[in-house]
């Protein structure tokens, strides 16, 4: 009997990354997440969290962090772990003040990215229940 393929043999890099720019590409603007991400990344760099250029390096160092997390979690490469260590991403989630609507919003955003991908019913749905469950277990407020 044939495996079935895991998402990261489905959609390949290619797919991650265009998932993951959706969602970035919304973050910096969103009256919620923006913030959060600007003045994070800002700090962490030592640049003017209202500087989108200086910022868009680190947005895009963030991207991947995501991307490669994502891949990992999903049956591909572990280029995350390797990098960064176990995942424990509740502990590293803790600076920041997750709420219930700040879990919703960051849902909402990448389900809009999760949804131009047009995705066969079978993956979308064990995306989308992976980033329920994941961003919930974010809330820490
Ligand atoms: C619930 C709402 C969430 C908020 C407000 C939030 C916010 C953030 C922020 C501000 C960062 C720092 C950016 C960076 O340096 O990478 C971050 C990092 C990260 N987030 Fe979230 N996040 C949320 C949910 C999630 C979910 C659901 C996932 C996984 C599906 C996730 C995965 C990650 C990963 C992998 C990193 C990079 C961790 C590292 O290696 O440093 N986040 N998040």
């Amino acid at each position: 009997m044939t495996q079935p393929q895991s998402p990261y043999q489905r959609l390949g890099m290619d797919g991650f990354d265009r998932l993951t720019r959706g969602f970035y590409d919304a973050v910096p603007n969103d009256d919620i997440l923006g913030p959060m991400y600007r003045n994070y990344l800002a700090q962490m760099h030592e640049v003017d969290p209202a500087d989108d250029a200086a910022l868009a390096p680190h947005m895009e160092e963030a991207r991947i962090r995501l991307r490669d997390f994502l891949v990992q979690r999903f049956g591909g490469p572990t280029t995350y772990s390797d990098q960064r260590g176990h995942p424990r991403l509740r502990m590293r989630h803790m600076p920041f003040h997750i709420d219930h609507a700040a879990a919703e919003r960051w849902l909402e955003v990448m389900f809009a990215s999760l949804d131009d991908m047009g995705l066969e019913p079978d993956l979308y749905r064990e995306l989308r229940v992976f980033f329920t469950q994941t961003a919930l277990f974010m809330v820490n407020q």
